[in-house]
């Protein structure tokens, strides 16, 4: 599958295993982050289109955000193409 970052136009392998900000790390692209467990929110950016499940049973987004189509890529991983807002992805250099 593949996730693209909606304002830079960069994309990444995604597949169904991986959290997204693990998969997109692979792919040379850094997503803000910070406990990569689900609980601190720092990853929190909206899911443009796509659909993805949860690595972790009570992922730290209220029922509104989820509505909203926030999700916490750290612990999500891709179920379909996804489309992600990350106005802070950074290109890792190398
Ligand atoms: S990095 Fe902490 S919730 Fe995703």
């Amino acid at each position: 599958m593949r996730a693209t970052l909606a304002s830079q136009g960069w994309t990444f392998d995604a597949d169904g295993a991986t959290a997204l900000l693990k998969a997109a790390e692979q792919g040379g692209i850094r997503l803000p982050s910070s406990c990569r467990n689900g609980t601190c929110r720092t990853c929190l950016c909206k899911l443009e289109s796509g659909a993805i499940r949860y690595l972790i049973e009570w992922p730290g987004v209220s029922r509104e955000e989820k509505q909203e189509g926030l999700i916490l890529p750290c612990v999500a991983v891709a179920e379909t193409d996804v489309v992600l807002n990350v106005p802070a992805a950074r290109q890792i250099s190398r």
